[in-house]
């Protein structure tokens, strides 16, 4: 899979999710294996070129982070093209521009999807970030602003007329928020407006069959996945092993979900320190948990956590809890495990207009979205 002159190992992306994929994230993600690129949180592009200390935290890597993408929001042409000319020259592999973001204070500065009704204006401020760099500059944006206004397809034309190198959209529009399903055909018509750069399909991808029937339904070169990516940081390796030999690995056992959670809060602590880090945190050990089995103690005690003793002191307690839940072979009984994901698209056949409930689609429904399209995350 190539990004312009970016060679990438696989076509499978992280998606941005502010507040999340932070660094001690995307190198859990690597260890394991299996993604192509990861993109960082949004980043004001004005911030960074102010030098603001949280700008920078957002855009900290190290070598083990590669290749990595810094996505800048922003309206001001001369701001963005400097700040993606900043990103070039300390060695950030590609620049992403959000156009999808449906938060007020990304919006109301004319950033985020209001780009996506401003085709000449957009057109002209993603020219200026091309002809400034060399890397490769992508685009993230919805499918349009809400279901009567599917501008993606025109967008993406575009702006891959002026120069970028991809485009990523996430099937759903402005409107729709976080909600509602993902839309398949909607993804499929902007692989169809463009004529030779990559499509990356987003949305709702929780599973490596998921995945598949992303590839399939729309013709996308890639797919990128954010919240699945914190219920699963495998589905990245699982997905590649998937899509190479058909064969559906297994999810990991308890004990390397646990592994993996301690890996994950060790970075937190290292790049953060202890006091943020463990408060980071918090919100980070519950999305392992989804997947544990019966939780709530460890959920209940884990919000609380100041230090990494506390943590492990949670995790043990935890852990002899648990037992009562498991047979003889230390696995979760029957009616303890849990049914696998199934992602919007993938609930009625053949990509469902319609949300039928299940019992996993009704674990679907707890992953914490933003309360609102306009409002927040
Ligand atoms: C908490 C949260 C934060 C997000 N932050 C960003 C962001 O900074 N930039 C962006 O383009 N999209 C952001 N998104 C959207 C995701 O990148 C992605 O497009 C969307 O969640 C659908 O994909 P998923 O179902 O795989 O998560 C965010 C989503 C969530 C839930």
């Amino acid at each position: 899979m190539r990004l312009g002159s970016l060679q990438l190992a696989s076509n499978l992306f992280l998606s941005p999710l502010a507040g999340y994929t932070n660094l001690p994230f995307r190198l859990v993600g690597r260890e394991i294996g299996g993604v192509g690129l990861c993109t960082t949180d949004l980043v004001n592009a004005r911030s960074l070129l102010e030098k603001n200390p949280k700008a920078f935290k957002l855009i900290e890597t190290r070598p083990a982070d590669a290749p990595l993408a810094v996505q800048l929001f922003g309206s001001v042409p001369e701001e963005m093209r400097d700040a993606a000319a900043y990103l070039e020259s300390i060695g950030v592999a590609s620049v992403d521009i959000n156009m999808g973001c449906p938060v007020k204070k990304v919006c109301k500065v004319g950033g985020g999807s209001a780009m996506m009704t401003e085709l000449g204006k957009t057109a002209a401020l993603v020219r200026g970030m091309v002809n400034a760099v060399k890397i490769p500059v992508t685009a993230k944006m919805r499918l349009g602003w809400d279901a009567d206004n599917l501008t993606a397809p025109d967008l993406a034309r575009t702006l891959e007329d002026v120069g970028v190198a991809a485009i990523f959209v996430h099937g759903r529009t402005r409107e729709q928020g976080f909600a509602g399903t993902v839309n398949l055909a909607g993804i499929r018509a902007v692989v169809a407006a463009v004529k030779t750069i990559p499509v990356i399909g987003n949305g709702d991808i929780v599973t490596p069959e998921a995945a598949k029937t992303m590839f399939d339904a729309t013709g996308c070169a890639g797919v990128s996945i954010g919240r699945g990516a914190f219920y699963d940081p495998w589905i990245f390796k699982r997905t590649g092993d998937f899509l190479a030999t058909n064969n559906l690995p297994p999810e990991p056992p308890f004990a390397e979900r646990v592994r993996v959670m301690c890996r994950h809060l060790d970075l937190m602590v290292e790049i953060f320190g202890e006091e943020l880090g463990c408060r980071m945190f918090r919100k980070v050990a519950p999305w392992y948990a989804k997947r544990f089995g019966p939780a709530n103690v460890f959920n209940k005690r884990v919000v609380h956590i100041a230090t990494r003793a506390e943590f492990h002191s949670v995790l043990t307690d935890y852990i002899a809890w648990r037992q009562q839940f498991l047979d003889e072979r230390g696995e979760l009984l029957p009616r303890f495990q849990q049914a696998p994901m199934i992602a919007s698209f993938m609930q009625s056949p053949p990509y469902g207009d319609e949300v039928q409930r299940s019992p996993a689609s009704a674990q679907r429904q707890n992953i914490p979205v933003p309360k609102g399209p306009v409002e927040m995350w």
